[in-house]
């Protein structure tokens, strides 16, 4: 196969990924994500949009000095003072693109812009040349492209690849195209614009109708050559298309499209699961690819047929994506090394210090579990290293419940050098725990969603709650807390969304103050 025959993924996890109300991810955070993505293989990391916070420009400055292999991608709006703050973080990159966007259809240049045809299409080139003379590759979208008019669509994408455009991406903001009609509009882009093959044309969908994947497999049909996708899905509001499915798609159906990608397929459940834990998204249990039920049968006939043949029922091998058994791998036993090696290998590489937090509460679970499975250890990573600055951490609980009578608690929580402590009822033990936290604060967050899942099988499993809460202005937090008692993983979940609402709060006071607002 020839370049011709390739697909190019462009990852944008970090990005449009983080746009995921309650998803926002620290500067850290990203850093690992990116490392991991690069051992995927993708393509291009599209790791932020610098102009929106100083903090978003810090993490991509760091990963552009630090992540070998793809391209580092940057977004900026067509304005002058957006790029020249994203060229700046792309410095120290090896292999770097500016990422330009304004917005092309009637409705968004009406209602959205205030700004006329013939502005949009100047300021479009305008951008792309100024881009153009400061870095190597720029890639243009025109925003809301698949409703926007075909013949001024056109003229767009000319007039930025003349201007110097290597990639122009072809957006489907809002998810409203089905998959005929967005294939037919990458088809007539290749016919209607004459300088189209002197560009890469990619396709960026969002999955509002559930569409995004089939929209971008039918784009690739008609001739786009970078998919824009994310883990699991993630993006704003209903997501983007998810990377595990485009590449398995055109991996398993090659008789159809006869491309191929240059993604290791056996690190796909890997990175699906690191960036699970660390954006705190839960992925479905029926997911394509990455979900937990993903490769399991039910049905006695179906089993019957995989014994008798797997391809009966099976159309992807589940170690293809890295999708092995719950692996057991370490014991009460196991020492400091054996620890770190199998934490590089789920793609988390600590410092000294944070090896040693993990290592001692691994040696307390280790105590209580005989068996730590990989899970076990994301989740005391999480919640040891990735956890925000704790302004407030749990020191005990006691918990008293019996039948017929409203359970009470008595909690201790340490903020800074003071212990406070205090005891409350509720209707259940997580509501008494929740309402007495909030009584020991003097706030009162908004709880939006409760959920709890175990993380590995088993009576000793440890309970993973994942909670989100609402801010004052409207921001949403999600929190994470795990333990082998569900009530306490409810009180870190519910003190680890309270600490990021805190932490949040503060870094926009600074970044305020750094732009000048
Ligand atoms: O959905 C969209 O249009 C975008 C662009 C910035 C590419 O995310
Ligand atoms: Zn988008």
């Amino acid at each position: 196969m020839n370049d011709k025959d390739r697909i190019y993924i462009f990852d944008t996890t970090l990005r449009d990924g983080e746009q995921s109300p309650g998803a926002s991810l620290d500067a850290k955070s990203k850093l690992e994500i990116a490392r991991q993505l690069a051992e995927l293989g993708v393509d291009v990391i599209e790791a932020g949009f610098p102009i929106t916070s100083p903090g978003d420009a810090a993490a991509i400055r760091k990963i552009a000095e630090e992540v070998k292999g793809p391209t580092i991608c940057a977004l900026a709006r067509t304005v002058q003072k957006d790029m020249d703050v994203a060229l700046e973080t792309l410095r120290g990159a090896k292999k770097s693109r500016l990422h330009v966007f304004i917005a092309t259809s009637e409705i968004h240049r009406k209602y959205k812009l205030n700004k006329a045809k013939d502005e949009i299409l100047k300021i479009a080139a305008w951008a792309v040349k100024y881009a153009r003379n400061r870095i190597g590759e720029v890639e243009f979208s025109p925003e809301d492209a698949s409703r926007t008019e075909p013949a001024f669509l056109y003229q767009v994408i000319q007039a930025v690849i003349e201007a110097g455009a290597g990639v122009v991406n072809i957006p489907d903001t809002v998810g409203y195209a089905v998959p005929f009609e967005f294939g037919n509009l990458i088809k007539g882009i290749f016919e209607n614009v004459p300088n189209a093959g002197k560009a890469v044309i990619s396709v960026h969908c969002h999955n509002d109708l559930g569409l995004a994947v089939a929209n971008s497999l039918a784009a690739v049909r008609f001739g786009a050559r970078q998919v824009e996708c994310t883990l699991n899905g993630i993006g704003e509001r209903a997501g983007n298309a998810a990377l595990e499915e485009i590449v398995m798609a055109l991996d398993t159906r090659k008789d159809v499209f006869k491309k191929v990608t240059r993604i290791r397929r056996d690190q796909i459940c890997k990175t699906s699961r690191l960036v699970s834990s660390l954006t705190g998204m839960v992925v479905q249990p029926n997911k394509a690819v990455v979900g937990r039920n993903a490769f399991t049968h039910e049905s006695g006939i179906h089993q019957d047929g995989l014994l008798k043949l797997r391809k009966t029922y099976e159309i992807m091998h589940p170690a293809d994506v890295g999708f092995g058994e719950t692996q057991l791998v370490l014991g009460k036993h196991s020492g400091r090394h054996a620890l770190e090696n199998r934490l590089k290998k789920l793609g988390y590489h600590l410092n000294e210090k944070e090896l040693d937090l993990v290592f001692q509460d691994f040696k307390v679970l280790a105590d209580k579990k005989k068996e730590v499975f990989d899970e076990d250890l994301v989740a005391l990573i999480e919640k040891e290293i990735v956890a925000t600055p704790k302004t407030y951490r749990l020191l005990s609980l006691s918990v008293l419940t019996q039948t017929g009578k409203e359970p009470r608690v008595s909690i201790r929580l340490k903020s800074k050098s003071r212990v406070l402590e205090a005891g409350g009822t509720g209707s259940g033990p997580v509501d008494a725990a929740y309402k007495t936290v909030d009584q020991m604060i003097r706030r009162k967050a908004k709880l939006l969603d409760y959920q709890i899942r175990s993380v590995t099988v088993g009576k000793d499993a440890q309970g993973e709650v994942t909670v989100k809460i609402e801010g004052l202005a409207g921001e949403v937090i999600t929190g994470r807390g795990v333990s082998t008692d569900v009530i306490e993983a409810s009180v870190h979940a519910y003190l680890d969304a309270i600490n990021k609402l805190l932490q949040k709060r503060r870094t926009f006071k600074k970044e305020r103050i750094a732009y000048g607002v």
